[in-house]
């Protein structure tokens, strides 16, 4: 059965453009109404304008849908808050959020400046943040609710000059993990997306005109649908670009026990092999399964003696 959002409501942070851009046309057109935001600055976050905004509206209604704009700065809790008073006025829910909003500020670490560094975690973290807490009670209320971090493989894996962008994009999956354990009993589903797309934010890296043309939006938000729909996962990491699907993971390995006597740095050094054995790894659900699964093992230690 084809995937609709017939009587939901979406926002879509950072919808003028790019990979927003393509999520909230391909939510507008399988039925949801959108409220389509986006401050309308320059890659690296500086500027305005609510042009880029109101054309995706306009396109949406071109198409028979129902959408409105909003400007609000998703780093800035009273604008997100108007944003989610605006939504609720009209159309009295919402049941799907997308936290896609994102600017740039590369440079190495040590060229760094601080002000960048908070900048970029303002937008990409406390952007999703508050967006996610304007949202939250609403979702919890009416028992549903579908919500989407934005990370990156620079998160993830790391990327040269992105320090400031890998640390605010990681830090979305530490956010999903726990909103993933206090949202499940209402009905609130967080994912993760990973997305590679021939936007703006990749222009000057990637200069191949036909690599960039691979590399489509629309392959990145036919991932995003599935994350947003009525039968979307949760916890999941879904990577997507140029056609290509994954999903990413953290493992924790099996470990070793040294008891009290042998615990010393030393030990632990000559024990790394052992250490980093991935025989047994196991995805953890909770932080506490990794205490558990200690304990367990210094527990079967006493008994032994
Ligand atoms: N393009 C990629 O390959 C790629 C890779 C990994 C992650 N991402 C992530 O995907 C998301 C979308 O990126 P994109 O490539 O479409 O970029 P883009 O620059 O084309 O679009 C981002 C949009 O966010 C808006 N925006 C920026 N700051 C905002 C704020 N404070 N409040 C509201 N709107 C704001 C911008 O005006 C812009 O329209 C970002 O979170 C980005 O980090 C993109």
């Amino acid at each position: 059965m084809s995937i609709n959002f017939n009587d939901q409501v979406a926002i879509v942070t950072g919808a003028g453009n790019g990979l927003g851009r393509s999520h909230a046309l391909e939510l507008a057109k399988r039925g949801a109404k959108v409220v389509i935001n986006d401050l309308g600055g320059a890659r690296d976050g500086t500027g305005g304008g609510s042009e880029a905004a109101k054309e995706v509206v306009a396109l949406i209604e071109a198409n028979g849908g129902e959408a409105i704009a909003n400007g609000a700065n998703v780093a800035d809790f009273d604008q997100v808050q108007q944003m989610i008073e605006q939504t609720m006025g009209k159309w009295g829910r919402i049941d799907v959020l997308v936290n896609n909003a994102g600017i740039l500020r590369d440079k190495s670490f040590a060229k760094m400046d601080l002000a960048d560094f908070q900048t970029v975690l303002d937008v990409h973290l406390m952007g999703s943040v508050n967006c996610t807490k304007a949202v939250w009670d609403i979702m919890r209320e009416q028992s549903y609710g579908r919500i989407v971090m934005t990370t990156s493989s620079s998160g993830m894996y790391g990327n040269f000059g992105q320090a400031n962008y890998g640390a605010a994009k990681m830090a979305l999956v530490g956010f999903m993990n726990t909103l993933v354990l206090e949202g499940k009993k209402y009905g609130v589903n967080i994912n993760t997306l990973s997305p590679t797309a021939g936007t703006r934010m990749l222009e000057d890296i990637i200069e191949d005109k036909q690599v960039m043309d691979l590399m489509s939006v629309e392959s990145v938000t036919a991932a995003l649908v599935t994350l947003c729909d009525r039968d979307a996962p949760n916890r999941t990491i879904l990577c997507a670009g140029a056609g290509g699907y994954a999903t990413t993971h953290i493992y924790e390995t099996e470990g070793i026990f040294l008891p009290p006597s042998e615990q010393t740095p030393e030990n632990v050094r000559a024990n790394m092999d052992a250490i980093h054995n991935t025989q047994g790894e196991k995805m953890l659900l909770a932080g506490f399964e990794q205490t558990n699964k200690f304990v367990e093992k210094a527990i079967a230690y006493i008994k032994s003696q």
